[in-house]
């Protein structure tokens, strides 16, 4: 693990949003570095932590609460898409609030070896879970049309044509440290300029590496199977394709929105919201970001969930 430990982003604010009880069972669903399963736990809850990052869950084996019985920490090693399926393995059908900081971790960010970062050289992996395709492989393997797709739908780069053209030209590609010149190059980077253009492309190949967008998707649908009437969401999300995913689902599934069907023209008859309460965006204030720069673009969204039945197609 690295030296700087993942700091917190939003707690306060997301523990007054879970509002969480002696008892109750929340799922936190992006363990990380287990900050908000911490504070959980000091209230009295039981906590089902969720990571696909094995190194995240190994960390958390050893904590206290994991090994009393029956234990108030249940770790799950596995993505949190999955999380219906995990509780009921663990015969509950219900929770009473759902916490989810989406992307991620200072130590996934500042482990060379991990290839999420150009600012050290690494492999260039990506690989959340450590499993499956990894950032070399795609870039070594897709053609330039793809490449260029994923750069502009995840990374909003304009440039994504040519930046595609470079990477396949310069392929095989092997370290974070070979993608950021091919990138740089291609976009022509000031030393000065203050955000390296790098930055989009390293984005959008680790989103699509992990899924994240529809990871977060099913996660969200995932949760409003879960809680309870009453049972309360939490979601932290760091950019603007995530906080729009957020945003739509909470507005469409507590009524705001129109739900218009995939398969028939016209507007659907409008279901019962299944969440209340919706919040508005809360952002992170000037001292938590002195604190910790990292928290700059976090957005957190909460609310509750009402008895209304859960909705059987995705929104
Ligand atoms: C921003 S960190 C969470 C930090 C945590 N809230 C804390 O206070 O320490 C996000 C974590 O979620 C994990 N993660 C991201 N997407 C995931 C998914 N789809 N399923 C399970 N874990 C995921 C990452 O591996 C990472 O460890």
């Amino acid at each position: 693990m690295s030296d700087a430990p993942h700091i917190p982003v939003l707690l306060d604010e997301v523990i007054a949003a879970l509002d969480p009880q002696p008892g109750d069972v929340i799922v936190d669903a992006t363990f990380g570095a287990g900050g908000y399963t911490r504070a959980l736990l000091e209230r009295g809850a039981i906590v089902h932590a969720f990571d696909r990052d094995p190194d995240a869950i190994d960390e958390a084996r050893g904590w206290s609460e994991a090994r009393t019985s029956p234990p108030r920490l249940v770790l799950h090693p596995r993505r949190f898409s999955e999380m219906v399926e995990a509780l009921s393995d663990a015969g509950i059908a219900q929770v009473d609030g759902v916490a989810m900081d989406i992307g991620v971790s200072s130590m996934q960010l500042d482990q060379a070896e991990r290839g999420f970062a150009f600012s050290a050289d690494g492999p260039l992996d990506m690989r959340m879970s450590q499993q499956g395709e990894s950032a070399a492989d795609f870039v070594n393997s897709a053609d330039a049309g793809t490449i260029a797709d994923v750069l502009y739908q995840y990374g909003e780069e304009r440039q994504s044509r040519r930046v595609a053209r470079a990477i396949v030209a310069a392929r095989p590609l092997s370290t974070t440290g070979d993608l950021a010149r091919v990138v740089r190059k291609a976009l022509g980077h000031k030393p000065h300029e203050p955000k390296d253009p790098a930055t989009r492309s390293f984005q959008a190949i680790r989103i699509h590496v992990n899924d994240e967008l529809g990871e977060l998707r099913e996660g969200l649908l995932s949760a409003e199977r879960l809680l309870k009437a009453g049972g309360k969401l939490a979601v932290v999300s760091f950019h603007s394709l995530e906080d729009r995913i957020v945003k739509r689902f909470l507005r469409e599934a507590s009524g705001a929105g129109r739900a218009v069907s995939r398969h028939l023209p016209g507007e659907l008859p409008s279901a019962p919201p299944v969440f209340g309460k919706v919040s508005k965006a809360i952002r992170p204030g000037a001292a938590e970001i002195d604190r910790n720069p990292r928290a700059r673009s976090s957005v957190l969204r909460h609310a509750i969930r009402t008895d209304a039945p859960a909705r059987k197609e995705a929104a």
